[in-house]
Order: C-alpha cells, then structure tokens, then sequence
C-alpha cells in the first residue's frame, strides 16, 4: 500500500516536472560586456567538476570549462584584449569526487590543474585537515608556478619547528596588453583550521614586512585581490581596502571574493569593486575592467574600439566605511560583471562558436578523465532510490520536503542509535551547516551523498544526563549565540528575502516574458542584469543555525524529564560545550566529558554515511520507473 502510494506520488511529480519542462520556455541570454582586461572567475567549487547531473542549468563539467575557456582566449586575441582565469578557493567538500579520495581533493586537485589559471588562493576548505593542507601545499600549490597566492596563510612545519608561507604572499605580472597587476590573496580569518594552519587576521597581515615591499611599487597598473571572503560586509577587506587606497589612490582594484556561496558584485569606490561567484560550478562569474592608462594594443590599433576613459574624479574620502562609498560610483565604463550559468549552451553562446566546434582536445581529455576518475570511484553505483525530491534553502526548512526536515525527522532518530542509551530521553544535535545540498528524485550514489553531507570524519558523541533546567534553554541559545555559525558557512546563501511566494517555483501559469526559466535572479549594487540568463528567482528560506531531534522527549512542561542526553558530532561539541557553559556560567563542561555514541565496525558511522544507512532500510534500493 505505502509502495504504490509512494509509486503514485512519484508519477505525479513526473508529470508536474515534465508540464514544467513544457512551460518552461528557451532561455533568454545577456551579452557579456568585453574590456581591457576580462576575468573569469571561480569560486566554492566543492568537487562538482563533473556538473550536475540533474539539473540542465549546471550541467557542463569542467571539461566543457577549459573549452569555454580556449575560446574565450581565442576570442580575446581577435579583440586584442586580456583574459584572466581566477579561482578563490574551497576546491573540495562537497561531492564524492572530491572526498572519496584519500586524501580529500587529490584526485580533483590534479584535475584542476588541467584549468589554466592565472590566480588561485586558498579557500578555509583548504585548510581544515592536516593531510589536505599537506598534500596541497606538496602537490598543488608548486604547479601555479607562483601564481597560488595565500597573503596570511602559513603552514607549521614539524622539521623546522617553524611557519612557512603557504602560498606567495603576493604576485606582480604583466599581461600580454602591459599591463601590471599586483595581486594579493586572502582566506577571511576563521578558527576551526587545523593546528598546522595558522591563518592571520588582516589587521596583523598588513604589519608584515612584506607589505611594506608593495607599498614601495611604483608601476602597478592593476589591483587584484584574490578573496576568500565576501565581497559585502567584510570588516576585513574592508581594512584591505582602505589601507590599499592610501598606499595607491588612484589605482584600480578588482577583488574576486568567495566563501558565502552568493552571486555578488560590490561598488566601493569609483575603481574599486568586488565580484563573487557563487558557488559547486553553478556560475562562471565574468569581470571587466576599462580605463586601464597603460593598456596598449599588441596591433598598434587605436584605442579608440576600446576607449580609455579619462578620470576626473575627486579621491573618495577614504575615512568614512569603504561600503558606504557606493553613492560615490559615477562611471560604469571602468567595470562591467555577468554571472554566467555553468552549461553548454550559454558556454557556446557567448564563445561564439558552433556546438560542434566547441569541444577543445584539452576540453574533451578533461571530460573524459572525469568521467573515469568517477567510474573508479564507483560513483555510478545506486545507493538507493529516493521517492521524493528533497529541497535545501528553496523550500522552508520545516516542509515535509525539506531535506533539513529529512534529516531532523526521520534519519538522525532512526539512524543514530546506541542501543544501551536509545530509551533515554536524547537531542541529537547539529549545525545545519552540516547538510550542504538537496537530494533529487530518483536513484542516487556515492556523488549525491556527499553533495548532501560531506562530512565524513564527523562522527557522534554523547553527553549523558544533562540536567533539564539546562537543556530546556538550549534550543533558544544555539540558535542565537551566533556561535554555531560563526565557524560554518553562513546560513544565507542567497540575498533573496525568506519570504518569497514559495509557489513561485511550481507554478503553472506563463512567466512573464515568453522565455524565461527559474534560477537566479541577482540584485547587486550595479543593478539586475548580471545574470548571463534571465530567470524568475527561485525562493530562498533561512535555514537556521542547527537541526535538533527530540527523541523520547516530552514536551509538555510538566512533565518534562530530568536529565537528557545530548548527541552530536565532533565539529559541534566545542560549540555546544561553549554555551553549555554559558548557560551553567561557568566551565564545567570539557571534551573529556563526550563518550563515543555512535559506532560501526564496517566504518559507516559518520554524517556522510547517515543517508546510506536510512535509505537501505527505508527506501527502495533501485527505482522502479524510469526517470
Ligand atoms: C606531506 O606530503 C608529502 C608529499 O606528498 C609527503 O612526503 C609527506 O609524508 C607528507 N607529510 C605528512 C606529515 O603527511
Ligand atoms: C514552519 O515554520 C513556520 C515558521 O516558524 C511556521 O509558520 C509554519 O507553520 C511551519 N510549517 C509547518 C508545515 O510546520
Ligand atoms: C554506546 O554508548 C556508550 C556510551 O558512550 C559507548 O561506550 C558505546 O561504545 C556506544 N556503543 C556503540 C555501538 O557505539
């Protein structure tokens, strides 16, 4: 009975899916905007080099990438201008591809390496285990030629029992077209790192004697800031920039900035701006910059195609907040931003060239190296089949098809078990961070399970028998301390407000405009029309800063337990004891107080592995229709 209702649910979201695919109409592209120098810019990739499978909107790998990017070069000499490939960092954490190689990212690392960037810089990912820090710092970093930059990271080294510099603490090259960029990279500084990592805040950066080296230079033509950080509200960069500004008032900057996952574009000051590009090869973020005095044509052609702009600007006033300095923007000539959707099409489109022409020799070795890297790595395999898509931030967290609701609901109480404690009165506790992507219909394998949980050294500890009068005041303070976030991602991802009409997205009736499909739909301080494709926005709720299951929990006041016991991963237990302290205000609480919860012996006892374990009991193993 449950099966065929459960087949019947499933047909009717076919049919839902399939009317949608007739709605939805072709897509409607924006031209990008060409300059003197052009970027293209990466960022929070998480592994997903080989797309997304399920969804068309982000289906090339990163083989069609380094296509699009041949001809982007290709199309750049015909117009006699530069082209610049950067990363800003998180390569991996995120699919099967990238953590089920020991260690995490060494096989995508190599990939990688295929790409030919001009910038890269670390990203937190980077840095959170040792044997990854190691491994990249051996068999990365020493492939970029000088160009991996890492301003304010450093690496213990046990030999030595010194730091060293992790990456180039700055680079200065000229472009094909003279002109000189410095270029600085910067991880926003953040605990959580592993001991080896030593990442300084920006104020103590910009003490160091190597700053002192750029504030020397003389010929810079260009500013580029290779960030993991936000390209709005950083205090950091905003330091970076007001110190970059007094030592070169007049110069261009162009930062490229990461780790928050949104598609952003800021305006600090007449020439300076910010671009972030998303994140999991969602989005190939474009940036353009004009005006650049030094600029000369390798062709000896007037410049007048591409017309340098003279400045008349007064300085900014340097001592009230960078961010404010929006007002101040006058001349949109010297930047232009897209954020392109990462698939075929729009790769062909805007590289002008026809689809059987696109696919470079470098491009197709690549794609095909991926799909052998995932066939060794049986990704192919099914795990199970889930009967439902489970959305993450586009439905309400508490919807029944929310997979944080998945999650709080049905796995962590069915799965989490220990069975001479499972009677008790338990909370199992995690940080909604921990869940990083939804689950789509259908069958799904090793790929999808780190797409939904990376996080496969997480495993589970128990605090026995916390006194009510404590946990009864937990749920109010985890989400309000900030402290379970502030280590994590941030909880928003998208600058869309929680509220949106939710039915938006399956609505039947005819968007506006004959041609436009849902995706996203950015609102940047230079306007609206960043996105390459034109979308209706999909919705976005706040997720929240964690999940908490009540198992053998009464709520009624009155008849509340005594004591429960709190489950919850390694990563959270420093957090939890930090408010748990709070609360009893004083330190009572340490890690020595956590016992093991939870444990296998065929090893599948991690957050990764949660999903697995629920689908094998819960789920069909194949799926029996076809999708
Ligand atoms: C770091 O990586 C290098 C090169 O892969 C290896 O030889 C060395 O043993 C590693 N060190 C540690 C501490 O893992
Ligand atoms: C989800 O949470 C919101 C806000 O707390 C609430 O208004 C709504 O009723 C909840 N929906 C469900 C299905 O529980
Ligand atoms: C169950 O919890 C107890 C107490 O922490 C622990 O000693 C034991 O190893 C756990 N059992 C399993 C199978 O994880």
């Amino acid at each position: 009975m449950r099966n065929q209702l459960l087949k019947f649910l499933v047909s009717l979201t076919i049919i839902i899916q399939n009317c949608l695919g007739i709605v939805l109409p072709q897509t409607l592209r924006r031209e990008l905007k060409w300059g003197q120098v052009n970027i293209l810019h990466t960022t929070d990739m998480h592994g997903w080099l080989a797309g997304h499978a399920h969804d068309k909107r982000y289906s090339s790998d990163l083989g069609e990438f380094v296509s699009f990017i041949n001809h982007m070069k290709q199309l750049a000499e015909e117009k006699d201008v530069d082209l610049l490939v950067v990363d800003t960092g998180d390569l991996h954490d995120g699919t099967g591809l990238s953590d089920l190689t020991n260690p995490p990212g060494s096989w995508t690392n190599d990939l990688l390496k295929n790409v030919p960037y001009d910038v890269l810089v670390a990203g937190n990912h980077e840095l959170y285990l040792p044997i990854v820090m190691n491994d990249t710092y051996h068999n990365f970093i020493p492939s970029w030629n000088g160009r991996y930059l890492a301003s304010n990271v450093d690496m213990y080294d046990e030999k030595t029992d010194t730091y060293t510099p992790f990456g180039e603490k700055y680079a200065i090259f000229d472009t094909p077209h003279n002109v000189r960029i410095l270029s600085l990279g910067f991880v926003g500084s953040f605990s959580g790192g592993c001991n080896e990592a030593r990442v300084l805040p920006m104020e103590i950066t910009l003490q160091h004697s190597w700053w002192n080296e750029i504030r020397e230079l003389e010929d810079i033509d260009l500013i580029l800031i290779a960030g993991h950080i936000p390209v709005h509200d950083s205090s950091e960069l905003d330091q970076l920039l007001l110190k970059l500004r007094k030592e070169f008032p007049d110069t261009i900057i162009q930062v490229l900035g990461g780790h928050s996952h949104i598609r952003d574009y800021a305006v600090y000051d007449e020439k300076a701006a910010g671009l972030q590009s998303g994140r999991y090869c969602e989005t190939v973020g474009w940036a353009s910059i004009q005006g650049l005095p030094s600029f000369t044509s390798s062709k000896a052609r007037s410049n007048s195609f591409y017309p340098v702009f003279p400045f008349f600007s007064p300085l900014i006033d340097y001592s009230k907040k960078v961010l404010e300095t929006t007002l101040y923007f006058t001349n949109p000539s010297v930047f232009s931003r897209s954020y392109i959707d990462w698939n075929r099409k729009g790769f062909i489109y805007h590289s002008n060239v026809h689809d059987f022409n696109f696919d470079t020799i470098e491009g197709s070795k690549l794609s095909h190296q991926i799909a052998n890297a995932r066939k060794r790595l049986n990704l192919l395999d099914p795990l199970g089949c889930s009967p439902i898509d489970y959305g993450f931030s586009e439905v309400p967290r508490n919807a029944s098809n929310s997979i944080y609701h998945l999650f709080e609901t049905e796995i962590f109480p069915k799965t989490i078990i220990n069975k001479s404690r499972k009677h008790l009165p338990h909370y199992i506790i995690i940080n909604t961070g921990g869940i990083r992507g939804g689950l789509q219909q259908g069958s799904f394998g090793l790929d999808e399970l780190f797409q939904v949980s990376p996080f496969k050294g997480n495993i589970f500890y128990v605090l026995k028998d916390v006194p009510w009068f404590i946990v009864k005041n937990l749920p109010y303070w985890l989400e309000h301390s900030g402290y379970l976030s502030i280590y994590d991602e941030p909880s928003t991802f998208l600058d869309t407000p929680n509220t949106f009409e939710k039915d938006l997205v399956y609505t039947k009736s005819k968007p506006k405009s004959e041609q436009v499909s849902y995706g996203y739909q950015t609102h940047d301080d230079m306007g609206d029309d960043g996105d390459d494709t034109i979308h209706l926005p999909i919705p976005h709720y706040d997720s929240g800063n964690y999940l908490c299951s009540k198992v053998n929990v009464d709520l009624d006041l009155d008849r509340h337990p005594r004591q429960v016991d709190l489950v919850t991963t390694e990563f959270v237990i420093p957090r939890l004891n930090y408010i748990l302290n709070k609360l009893v205000g004083k330190s009572l609480f340490t890690k020595e107080d956590w016992n093991l919860y939870f444990w296998r012996k065929d090893g599948r006892h991690s957050m990764t592995d949660l999903l697995a374990l629920y689908a094998e009991k819960y789920w069909d193993k194949e799926c029996l229709y076809s999708t």
